[in-house]
């Protein structure tokens, strides 16, 4: 069985390095494999051959999407219709990867699979084109969405994650404005990885939200993540308008994973207690470093 990681050094790429293990992986980064390139993702599918492919590529610099919605289309859509076309020419299954932000977060309660996406900045409507082409080209496949995704390694994308970048805040001793009115369920990619791999080899095919449970706004997670490391920084709740970012963000994009649950593999821990292993787990390295 030959799997094929495409994003092998990102965030979540990293994790599922460890989650599917040496074993028959071929681990390909953004220099190995251009997924925009139609031609590229043929070859690479006709040398390796896989059975299995899990895509973690997107272009998810959300603010900047609103300027390049050329680039996010590129990367989270036409790229993944030639990631389902190639993948449907050898007979593999396709996992990818989504997001909650498909979701407007006016619904007040956490989103299910059958609830109705509609999204509300041009990062989210790529990645949601991108779904729809892989849902209606290729039936072997896996379409996953998360949300609020830190792994050790950091989201190369966005230049780290919100744990370190809080982390190094604090350590600079200055004030920390977080934003209270949009909750979501922060995810450990590790803990992602894990059920990837599990629910990859139930051969259920279809469309699965996949987070840690429980809910929280960005600022207290923040304010959980310095109480666990010990920190006492100034945190400073404030609201999305105030900050004023480019793109518009849900107010509440919690997911259910209802689909999951339906498979009973629904086990994933409350994301404090995952955010308690990762912090352990950093410390663990720069110990070790
Ligand atoms: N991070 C989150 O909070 C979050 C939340 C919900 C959903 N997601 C989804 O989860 C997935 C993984 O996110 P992540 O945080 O692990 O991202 P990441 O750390 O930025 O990893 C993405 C990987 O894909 C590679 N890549 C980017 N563009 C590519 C291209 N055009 N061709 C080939 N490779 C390319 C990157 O390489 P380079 O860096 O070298 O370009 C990197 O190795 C994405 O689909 C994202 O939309 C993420």
């Amino acid at each position: 069985m030959v799997t094929l990681l495409i994003g092998a050094n990102g965030q979540l790429g990293s994790e599922l390095q460890q989650a599917f293990g040496d074993d028959g992986l071929v681990p390909l980064g953004h220099a190995d494999l251009e997924v925009a390139e139609a031609a590229q993702v043929r070859e690479a599918f006709a040398r390796y051959r896989p059975d299995l492919i899990l895509n973690t590529a997107a272009y998810h610099r959300v603010d900047e999407c609103e300027d390049e919605p050329e680039r996010a289309f590129a990367v989270n859509a036409i790229a993944v219709r030639n990631l389902v076309q190639a993948a449907g020419e050898i007979g593999a299954t396709l996992v990818h990867f989504s997001t909650d932000y498909v979701f407007d977060g006016r619904q007040g309660r956490p989103y299910q699979e059958v609830d109705p996406p509609a999204p509300l900045n041009v990062y989210a409507t790529s990645k949601l084109a991108g779904e729809y082409f892989v849902r209606a080209t290729l039936e072997r496949h896996f379409v996953i969405r998360t949300c609020g995704l830190y792994g050790l390694v950091g989201s190369r994308g966005k230049g780290g994650n919100f744990v370190e970048t809080m982390l190094r805040l604090a350590r600079e001793g200055r004030e920390i404005r977080v934003v209270g009115d949009q909750v979501l369920t922060p995810t450990s990619a590790k803990d992602l990885a894990k059920k990837v791999r599990q629910l990859a080899e139930t051969g259920q095919y279809g469309l699965y939200h996949i987070t840690n449970s429980g809910e929280c706004s960005w600022y207290q997670f923040a304010a959980a993540i310095f109480e666990l490391a010990g920190m006492r920084p100034r945190l400073v709740e404030t609201t999305s308008a105030a900050l004023g970012a480019r793109a518009n963000r849900p107010a509440y994009s919690v997911l259910d994973n209802a689909n999951l649950r339906s498979l009973g593999l629904d086990d994933l821990r409350h994301w404090r207690d995952a955010l308690e292993d990762y912090l352990s787990d950093r410390k663990q390295i720069t110990k070790e470093a």
